[in-house]
């Protein structure tokens, strides 16, 4: 039984998804980034959208997160809130706006809610950032964890491949999951780490883990709305489920346009005042 069917219009609320993680009805989430996607995926019945810093390559052509600016993902944000209804919204922090120290944490935390009217936030790292989601927390803002391959340390990492394969960095993963909940996160996001280690965490923690790459032991899944619909056709790794190819129905319907262009078939006189 759905602890939140999808027909109904009652907002997500960081309850609602505890409640499904307690009752082991699993969380789905997406990301958008535009007022148009994120009012059908939000009709579908998503329990949950992220305006990701994915932004920065899907939406932006950047190579990395790195580039977004915590403008552009005010803006982005602010398109999805006018377009949800009924799922709850979570923004990224962007790269360089909550590391440094923990009032720009908070002064971060802060215009994000405020200019965009999102419902929380994500922010990356465990014991290196703790003081800063404690202070956005502390101000009322629910926060979403992100462990494991996280984005913004991609020059760090040196490579896009699975992490804590090894026993000290799946340890303090598993340390960094704790802290992060007894903060008083509402969520945790585990990207690309061993299926084995995500169900611990899962299990040692009793707010809802979404995984990305992380198996199917934990209380969600999230993907890139562009990965997943084929928008994207370059980024395929092995935990990405392509449910359509709109790459191929999107060039198709653009290329029968030019053609009724350039043949004079389009406009036909039904079609002019
Ligand atoms: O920015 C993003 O899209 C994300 C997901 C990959 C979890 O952080």
């Amino acid at each position: 039984m759905s602890v939140h069917s999808s027909s109904s219009v009652k907002r997500v609320t960081t309850h609602i998804l505890q409640e499904m993680k307690d009752s082991g009805e699993k969380i789905s989430m997406l990301t958008a980034y535009d007022f148009s996607m994120a009012k059908i995926v939000d009709s579908a019945g998503i329990d949950i959208v992220l305006v990701g810093d994915s932004a920065s390559n899907v939406m932006a052509g950047h190579e990395t997160t790195l580039p977004i600016t915590l403008d552009q993902m005010i803006y982005h944000a602010s398109s999805v809130v006018r377009a949800v209804k009924r799922a709850f919204i979570v923004v990224d922090i962007p790269f360089g706006h909550y590391q440094g120290n923990s009032s720009e944490a908070l002064r971060s935390a802060i215009r994000i809610m405020k200019e965009s009217g999102a419902h929380a936030v994500k922010v990356e790292g465990g014991s290196e950032i703790k003081e800063s989601v404690s202070r956005i927390l502390s101000a009322g803002v629910p926060v979403m964890g992100h462990l494991g391959l996280t984005p913004q340390s991609i020059y760090k990492f040196g490579t896009y491949t699975v992490r804590a394969k090894e026993e000290a960095e799946a340890k303090k993963l598993l340390e960094d999951a704790q802290m992060l909940e007894q903060c008083g996160c509402f969520a945790i996001v585990l990207e690309k780490i061993p299926a084995a280690l995500a169900q611990k965490v899962a299990e040692s923690v009793k707010i809802p883990v979404i995984g990305i790459g992380a198996g199917p032991d934990v209380d969600g899944q999230v993907l890139v709305m562009h990965d997943m619909l084929g928008i994207t056709q370059e980024f395929k790794p092995r935990f990405l489920r392509q449910y359509a190819d709109l790459q191929s129905i999107m060039t198709e319907a653009f290329q029968n346009y030019i053609k009724d262009v350039k043949d004079r078939k389009f406009p036909t006189k039904s079609e002019s005042y």
